[in-house]
């Protein structure tokens, strides 16, 4: 984007892929496709079939209420550090791809700040607590974002395409992924049977795609209150066999993989 390019949007129509004027009550394209600001102040942008409703079994409102309890809390903050640390100095546009309800995007300073998530709870609690910021419905397999606007792009433990990061980010624009490492929350994890051990192997080296990636590790000390939204919070209670003996845990290891990569040309 040129300077002095005011950031009213990155958003694409998801029909037809043309830019999307955004106004204070709903948004359109040139082809005449329009689209509603929802009361909270997000759109939704998500082509209804395109993605199944089995696509975001954690999502419940008890989930949600639990991550923002345990995040706002800081119990995550060196995540945050490294997160921006990675991103450094962004100029233009930043995009949160599954964005959940919004508290990462809330520690990015940026010209401009989008979010997307295929949550419609996640979102609305998003644009409720955060009305700086623009959040979408939708998906990141298929982001509903121009080519070339963004100067970053980030997801933190969440889906995403980086054929879309590398197609939406400017030239010289920096994508970073959080995600977790052998050890992430290892104690709260009922057994550690083969298919846990497989996942870990995979977990010991970062994203093929990145050009560096920074190790976090830490240990968690938790209040009960917090162990009990961090057990909430994760899919790991769909993996959990013995949920009783889980929620006993109160010493926790944190360990993550902040990777990132920075985009001379679009051919990588
Ligand atoms: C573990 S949560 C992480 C949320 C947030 N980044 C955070 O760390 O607090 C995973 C998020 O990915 C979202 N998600 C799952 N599939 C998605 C998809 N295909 N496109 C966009 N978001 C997706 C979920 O709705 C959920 O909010
Ligand atoms: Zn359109």
């Amino acid at each position: 984007m040129a300077e002095g390019t005011t950031y009213s949007s990155v958003f694409a129509c998801p029909h037809c892929a043309r830019p999307l004027a955004i106004s204070a009550s709903g948004a359109h394209c040139e082809s005449g496709h329009s689209f509603d600001r929802a009361r909270e102040g997000y759109f939704n942008l998500l082509i209804a079939g395109r993605v199944a409703r089995s696509a975001t079994p954690g999502d419940t409102a008890e989930s949600l209420s639990a991550r923002r309890r345990f995040l706002n809390a800081g119990w995550y903050e060196p995540i945050v550090t490294s997160l921006r640390d990675a991103l450094g100095v962004v100029n233009g546009p930043v995009l949160d791809v599954g964005c959940g309800e919004g508290y990462y995007l809330s520690h990015i300073d940026a010209p401009a700040k989008f979010g997307l998530d295929i949550s419609k709870k996640a979102v609305q609690m998003a644009s409720k607590q955060y009305p700086e910021s623009q959040f979408v419905v939708g998906t990141s397999f298929r982001l509903p974002v121009l080519n070339e606007s963004c100067a970053a792009v980030f997801t933190v433990f969440a889906p995403h395409s980086f054929d879309e990061y590398k197609r939406v980010l400017q030239p010289g624009g920096t994508w970073v992924t959080v995600t977790p490492g052998p050890h992430h929350l290892v104690e709260m994890r009922p057994k550690r049977d083969e298919k846990i051990l497989e996942r870990e192997e995979r977990r010991a080296a970062p994203p093929q795609e990145s050009d560096d990636a920074e190790r976090v590790q830490f240990t968690l000390h938790l209040t009960d209150e917090a162990a009990h939204d961090l057990y909430t919070m994760t899919p790991l209670q769909f993996q959990a066999s013995s949920a009783e003996a889980v929620h006993h845990v109160r010493e926790v290891s944190v360990d993550v993989w902040v990777s990132r990569s920075t985009l001379t040309t679009h051919v990588k």
